[in-house]
């Protein structure tokens, strides 16, 4: 079986951490005896420069031909001043498009090692593992009419959901939760909004086909403190496109830092998979970024697009060996008794502990 993978670096800090996750994964085939087979494309600012669009047709072409898509992250503030669809932000909104995964999964895993990381005091992150299943395709970021005017200036956007939309990914949400800890939190505004009234009413509906599934339903300013107080509380948290864009990147907060969060945006014709963090600027080309959030990508690659769940298990396995072992990336790096690493050195610390687990396992069933 050959797992074609289209790698899109991207800007920044992208290319550093994608080279990392794709030779976890090469490590993994060489050991596990499948074959992946990588090719590369530019998309965003770098593709700008390159071919003027943040998504050129060959890069979508090749996304679209292949098992799945890895991404680094996009984002230059070079183009700041290019209008709004020439960003290239833009290329990554119309490849979410295009690819057709509306439910962006992002787990925040607030590891063992790590407590100390999080502003949060130890107690209230100790053993947080919360799901976001982020609606990616609706809302405000797509909704019609959008614009802007000038003389006198005003501008103006429309976050429009349909019964369908919402339907969609709240299956995916409820089918998660059925493999965790059973419960669903529905993040909405429904005090004020009429999208989150049908946000509600729709996810209530669905919610009666999963009587195994507890469901609660919560206002999202609300929500945004009960996560950094009480953020045991949840399991797998529903909610639309802005809110999730916001809500998850708070989430970073459990977890010590946003270059430990990866993500996955299913239910379309190719999965797509990407790190939260963005392209960092500051951090470009210094092997200092924290590629674990890219490689955590990689595993939930193995896992949704692949089936390879053991495998994916032993990725996520390795980083958490990795960490409890005292390596830590200058984001996560709090006190001198860790040893601090850069990009490529967590990288081959990840392979290493992948390594021996896999063998591991593999002897063990060799008797
Ligand atoms: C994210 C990012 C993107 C988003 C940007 C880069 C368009 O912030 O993946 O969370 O808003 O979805
Ligand atoms: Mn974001």
């Amino acid at each position: 079986m050959r797992l074609k993978v289209t790698v899109l670096p991207g800007d920044g800090i992208g290319p550093e951490v994608m080279k990392v996750a794709v030779r976890v994964v090469q490590t993994l085939a060489e050991i596990g005896g499948f074959e992946f087979q990588f090719a590369e494309y530019p998309i965003g600012g770098v593709a700008i420069r390159e071919t003027g669009f943040p998504l050129p047709k060959t890069t979508l072409d090749a996304c679209l031909d292949s098992d799945a898509v890895l991404l680094g992250a996009v984002g230059s503030p070079h183009f700041d001043d290019l209008p709004r669809d020439r960003r290239p932000e833009a290329g990554l909104l119309q490849l979410r498009i295009a690819l057709g995964g509306y439910a962006n999964l992002r787990p925040a895993i607030a590891y063992n090692a790590l407590t100390e990381c999080s502003p949060l005091r130890p107690t209230i992150v100790a053993g947080a593992n919360v799901l976001f299943v982020r609606e990616l395709l609706g809302g405000l970021y797509f909704g019609e009419p959008r614009g802007s005017e000038q003389n006198p200036r005003s501008a103006w956007n429309t976050m429009r959901y349909s019964e369908a939309e919402i339907e969609r990914v709240a299956r995916i949400a409820f089918d998660l939760a059925r493999s965790r800890r059973a419960k669903v939190t529905s993040v909405d505004k429904a005090n004020v909004l009429e999208t989150s009234q049908l946000w509600r009413s729709v996810v209530s509906q669905i919610g009666k086909s999963y009587p195994d599934v507890t469901l609660e339903h919560i206002y999202v300013d609300a929500f945004a403190m009960h996560l950094v107080t009480a953020p045991k509380r949840f399991d797998v948290v529903l909610t639309e496109n802005l809110f999730g864009d916001i809500l998850s990147d708070e989430a970073a907060a459990l977890t010590g830092s946003l270059g430990m969060l990866p993500s996955a945006s299913i239910g379309g014709a190719v999965n797509l998979y990407e790190p939260v963090h963005g392209s960092a600027p500051d951090l470009a080309g210094r092997n200092l970024a924290n590629p674990l959030g890219a490689i955590a990508s990689a595993a939930m690659m193995l896992r949704h697009t692949f089936a390879l769940h053991r495998e994916a298990d032993e990725i996520e396995g390795a980083i958490r060996s990795v960490l409890a072992q005292g390596y830590r990336t200058a984001d996560i790096h709090r006190s001198p008794k860790e040893q601090q690493v850069s990009t490529t050195e967590m990288g081959t610390l990840v392979e290493e502990a992948l390594t021996s687990a896999v063998i591991r396992r593999q002897a063990y069933h060799a008797v």
